[in-house]
């Protein structure tokens, strides 16, 4: 179904993933920027496995994101956040979302830029806060002003967020539009300084 809809022939998406080599693609931005659905629809085009941060967290602590924040606090959460990611941009080629605050700690930026290439899905705050206040699952915003929260977050990260490969607006439009964006900013990105 994807196929349809995004702006590479298979030619250039087998170029792309040659080119892509060992690394990963990296999503990174705000909760509520789409991380996790353009990213499974981006793996799904690729034919590149998907990787969800947050659920390999889970995974490994057998909890949910909002029980690591109530049992153990953020800064527990982070260490867990950072190991997890390294183990994750080992494993191979794979398109990876993060977590809105994983770019923030150095070590996982740097992994990050070693591993893989960047790419930062920029949302406006009304689009991110209705995708999230549908979910209700993230600890951070669970205060009385969630959208002050956002803003405040937002302001802290985006000179952080900024220093990825690729910037992509993540505008209100279909998933497929911004996959296909991010496609043709990846074939541009990877073919400079490429030979074959
Ligand atoms: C967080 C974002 C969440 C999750 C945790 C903390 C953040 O992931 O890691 O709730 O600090 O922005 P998403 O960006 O996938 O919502």
């Amino acid at each position: 179904m994807d196929a349809r809809h995004h702006p590479l022939s298979e030619e250039q998406l087998a170029r792309l993933r040659r080119r892509l080599g060992e690394r990963l693609i990296v999503l990174i931005g705000m909760m509520g920027a789409g991380k996790t659905s353009i990213g499974r629809r981006l793996a799904n085009i690729l034919s590149l496995p998907f990787l969800d941060a947050d659920s390999e967290i889970e995974k490994a602590a057998n909890l949910s994101i909002s029980e690591i924040f109530e049992h153990y606090g953020e800064t527990h959460f982070r260490e867990g956040e950072e190991r997890v990611i390294a183990r994750l941009l080992s494993g191979g080629p794979a398109v990876l979302a993060t977590g809105g605050g994983a770019f923030m700690s150095e070590a996982t930026r740097q992994a990050c830029g070693d591993m893989g290439i960047t790419v930062w899905l920029k949302a406006d705050v009304p689009v991110m806060l209705e995708r999230v206040r549908k979910k209700g699952n993230r600890p951070l915003l669970k205060g009385a002003d969630p959208e002050g929260t956002m803003r405040a977050l937002l302001k802290e990260r985006e000179p952080i967020y900024a220093l990825a490969d690729i910037v992509i607006a993540s505008r209100e439009a279909p998933h497929q539009v911004v996959v296909s964006d991010i496609l043709t900013a990846l074939q541009a990105h990877l073919h400079q300084g490429a030979t074959a």
